[in-house]
């Protein structure tokens, strides 16, 4: 996450508000302003507060800085000459100098650096263990290296260097890694904030116990690995080979060293890895000609690289078209089915049937995995000067093993080396051009295997569906157990005790109630036309009243879903489990027969549109209400994405589907649809995109290819109408197809405050609304790696300091728009308070 708060931090561009950047190069201008143009300090030289080291070719600067917004703290640093706030090495990380600009530092006569205070106080020193050498001189290296050389020590001299006491950046040359010899470490660690370069919680490591294998932990918690490395590239990222031609990754391996090290091509631009507050790593180019820092790379990428995801012989894979993301390999089912279901997949999966190893005659045999980031290797035992098939016949042998891979593939075919895995495999993923995983199963599950031609492909996908299945039996049990037990009055106290329950966090236990057909034919008055609410794809919703004095809406699904009952029974008791102030909460469910029903609670104010696009209604909003329904939206995004552990991706985000309540806070709706429609969407039609063109991103109107990033593009969407009260498709300002290209012009001509609501001026603050403009901006971009994660986005909203990234030229929606409308446009209508979808066909 936070790409662009990393960005931001050593981007800052806001190309047209010069008064924005100003006080940013301010203080940058005050620390070179009497630079010393030279790249080294002499033995018993200093450099005072002011004063600079320059590389040769100036690439590079060493002086002090104070970062954005903190200019009481000094410290001792150094930043790219093009880009001052790309900081990539800092010496007093610990202890800043406060208040004071007299610090200075000094290279004494042993070779020591020490950077002083105004007192004379050491805040930081060099710590050189060598022996005192005759003369020694400091030099900053156009690599962004400051060493200290002792003249009278033959070859390099090297008495100390920066490069081997990384703060948060990679620079090429540099190694992560590890001397098995000494046990000293090259790591990475965070900044705590991005104007606080103190040591911050995540640390990215060479993980050297099996094969090589950057790890990044945020404190104790193992959030990311590459896997391991295979002689080309690490098994998780083969896309490194791609950019090969600019920068060239190797990783040393010697009794001294084990190390990743990066070199950068000569005409490649300046690159730097950098690990940011929030541990995610990325490799940023800078672009000279338009003075910005691209993202070249980023880890951890989606869900599925979060560590051990799936659990223990759990397989992730991001490209499927359900938000289960977790299988098993094959061979193995989950440990429980009702909590896998639940997208808990933690407890992982077991084998379906017991090997046979060590019974004589032995029985088992081994399963290919293809295309796979190899298992967490540490504890492994490898050997790299093996065969395949030796390390086939070694796996064999040894009980405990369970599964086997090439160690190295650059000899290509079928790889060489041996890396072999004890009693389970954890955080295996399914990777473009991934390696082979050969994990070991009993020989019967091989004879199914022959039964079904495209097991291989089949056998993940039946899995998770038999998961489905029985976690859905169990509910049928469960719920038949309750029918028979309960009649209608208890599950009217239930449902009243449910709606009374005021415990924010969620209950564990929580029992859905289900509600009786019956009981919802009186309570909507046999859903009368006078108690409809609203009317869309999935169905009508009704305004009801429960249990007398409960006020509910009932949202009766159009017989289209095909979805089993049990299915669907899983996905609702599912989707009641995700509770948080700004979602709509799902109270209970009711099935008879075909017809499906949703019990939600019931909003007293209208949908976000009523408002917005109402002239006389949008008078309500003011600045401070609008700003409120912002970050309220982004907060309940990231508990869907995120924070409710399921990761839940909307795909039809729009202000019909943001609720407000009685104190105009937003509440998300219908983040349940898409999935409960999705099963069927799967199997019955591919073609179908669930959403409502204006806010879906390109990448999904365009291929159907969904992720987190897809509601930041309607979430941008969303702002930019609030902010404007203007409809994505505006129509009537006819020099602009839609929105996004209205806001984007006005942007670049440096008069993004004209996209105000003319209602707002007057409680309007500038500096947030034009803060809020340019984040809506960031969010939809075409690249959906470019737009920032929805943690990004609150982030930025509530950090007025942070600086932004300056967001790309929208492009391809602008185009698109006008032939998404000829093949229909939206047919929701939401007057109603319960919003409603639609389905388009492409
Ligand atoms: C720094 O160097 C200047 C002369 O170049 C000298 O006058 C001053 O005392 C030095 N300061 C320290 C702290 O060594
Ligand atoms: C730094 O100086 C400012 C003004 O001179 C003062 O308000 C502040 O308390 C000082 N901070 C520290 C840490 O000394
Ligand atoms: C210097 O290094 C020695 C040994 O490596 C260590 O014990 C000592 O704490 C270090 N001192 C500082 C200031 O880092
Ligand atoms: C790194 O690149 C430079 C030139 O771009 C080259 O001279 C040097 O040998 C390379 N180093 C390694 C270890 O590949
Ligand atoms: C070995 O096979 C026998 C009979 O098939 C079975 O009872 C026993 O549990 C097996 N032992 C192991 C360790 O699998
Ligand atoms: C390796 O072993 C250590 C110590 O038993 C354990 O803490 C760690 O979780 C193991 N790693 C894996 C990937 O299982
Ligand atoms: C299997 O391999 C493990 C790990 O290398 C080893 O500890 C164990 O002794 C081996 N077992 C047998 C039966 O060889």
């Amino acid at each position: 996450m936070a790409s662009s708060i990393m960005e931001a931090q050593t981007t800052t561009r806001f190309p047209n508000h010069p008064a924005m950047i100003f006080p940013v190069l301010l203080l940058f201008l005050r620390a070179s302003a009497a630079a010393i143009a030279s790249d080294t300090l002499s033995n018993g030289g200093n450099i005072t507060d002011g004063e600079t080291l320059v590389s040769a070719s100036g690439s590079f600067t060493l002086g002090f800085f104070s970062p954005t917004g903190v200019p009481a703290k000094r410290y001792l640093g150094i930043w790219f000459t093009a880009s001052p706030d790309a900081v990539c090495w800092v010496a007093n990380r610990d202890t800043p100098l406060s208040n004071t600009t007299s610090g200075v530092l000094v290279l004494g006569s042993t070779g020591i650096l020490r950077l002083l205070d105004g007192s004379g106080q050491t805040a930081w020193s060099s710590n050189t263990t060598s022996p005192a050498p005759a003369v020694a001189q400091a030099q900053l290296l156009d690599s962004g290296n400051l060493v200290v050389r002792g003249q009278s020590i033959g070859g390099g001299g090297v008495l100390w260097q920066s490069f081997d006491h990384p703060s948060n950046t990679l620079l090429a040359g540099m190694r992560l890694g590890k001397n098995p010899q000494t046990g000293a470490e090259w790591s990475l660690t965070s900044w705590r904030a991005p104007n606080d370069p103190t040591p911050g919680e995540c640390r990215r490591v060479m993980d050297t116990k099996g094969l090589p294998d950057c790890v990044s932990w945020q404190g104790n918690v193992k959030k990311y690995r590459t896997g391991p490395w295979n002689g080309l590239w690490f098994s998780g990222v083969p896309e490194m080979a791609s950019y090969s031609e600019l920068f060239s990754n190797q990783v040393v391996v010697r009794p001294d060293e084990i190390a990743y090290i990066f070199n950068a091509t000569a005409d490649a631009p300046f690159s730097r890895l950098v690990l940011s507050e929030v541990g995610v790593l990325q490799r940023l180019a800078w672009d000279p000609a338009s003075r910005v820092w691209n993202t070249f790379a980023q880890a951890p990428r989606d869900v599925c690289d979060d560590y051990a995801m799936c659990g223990a012989f759990g397989m992730c894979n991001v490209n499927t078209a359900s938000t289960l993301f977790c299988s098993c390999i094959v061979g193995f089912s989950p440990v429980n089915p009702t909590q896998w279901s639940m997208r808990e997949s933690g407890g992982g999966c077991r084998r379906n049937v017991p090997l046979e190893c060590g019974n004589g005659t032995t029985t088992d045999g081994f399963m290919a995995v293809r295309g796979v980031k190899l298992p967490d290797t540490d504890n492994t035992t490898v050997d790299m000067s093996s065969t395949l098939d030796e390390c086939r016949a070694r796996c064999f042998a040894n009980c405990s093993c369970v599964a086997y891979a090439a160690a190295d593939i650059q000899g290509g075919g079928a790889g060489s080396g041996c890396v072999m895995w004890m009693n389970y495999i954890v955080d295996v993923r399914y990777v473009d051009k991934g390696q082979d995983l050969y994990v070991r199963l009993a020989k019967s599950e091989f004879a199914k295997e022959k039964r079904m031609d495209v097991a291989r492909i089949v056998l993940p996908v039946l899995a998770s569906a038999l998961a489905l299945t029985s976690a859905g039996l169990y509910l049928v049990w469960i719920c038949r157990l309750r029918g028979q037990r309960r009649n209608k009055n208890i599950q009217k106290k239930e449902i009243l005790g449910y709606l009374n329950a005021s415990n924010e966090l969620g209950d564990e236990n929580l029992e859905l109630p289900f509600v009786s057909f019956g009981d919802i034919i009186t309570a909507t008055n046999n859903f009368s036309e006078a108690n409809m609410l609203g009317q869309g794809g999935f169905g009508k919703v009704y305004k009801g009243m429960l249990d007398e004095n409960k006020e509910v809406a009932i949202k009766r699904l159009g017989q289209g879903s095909g979805q089993g009952v049990e299915e669907f029974r899983n996905e609702v008791v599912l989707i009641a489990k995700l509770q948080h102030r700004n979602l709509v909460r799902l109270l209970g469910c009711c099935i008879h027969g075909d017809e499906k029903l949703l019990i939600y609670e019931y909003l007293s104010n209208k949908s976000l549109d009523s408002f917005i696009f109402d002239a006389a209604s949008k008078k309500v909003l003011d600045w401070p209400t609008r700003f409120k329904i912002i970050k309220g939206i982004s907060r309940g995004l990231i508990y869907l994405h995120q924070d409710s552990r399921l990761t839940i991706i909307h795909r039809d985000l729009k202000p019909s589907n943001i609720l407000l309540d009685a104190d105009m806070s937003p509440k998300i709706s219908d983040f349940g649809m898409a999935r409960i429609f999705g099963g069927n969407q799967h199997e019955a039609n591919t073609n179908r995109v669930v959403g409502t063109y204006g806010y879906m991103s390109p990448e999904y109107a365009m291929d159907g290819a969904f992720s987190v990033k897809s509601d930041t593009y309607s979430f941008g969407v969303i702002l930019l109408e609030i902010i404007s009260g203007l409809k994505i498709s505006l129509t009537h300002i006819t020099d602009f197809p839609n929105l996004l290209a209205y806001a984007w012009s006005l942007w670049k001509e440096g008069k993004a405050m004209n996209l105000l609501d003319s209602s707002l001026v007057g409680s309007c603050s500038p500096n947030e609304a034009l803060r809020c403009i340019h984040i809506g901006l960031l969010c939809v971009q075409d690249n959906p790696n470019s737009r920032p994660l929805m943690s990004s986005v609150v982030f930025m909203l509530e950090n007025e300091t942070t600086a932004l990234s300056a967001p790309k030229q929208p492009v391809y929606f602008s185009q698109r728009y006008s032939e998404a409308q000829e093949t229909g446009e939206n047919t929701s209508s939401s007057m109603n308070n319960m919003s409603v979808t639609v389905l388009e066909g492409r």
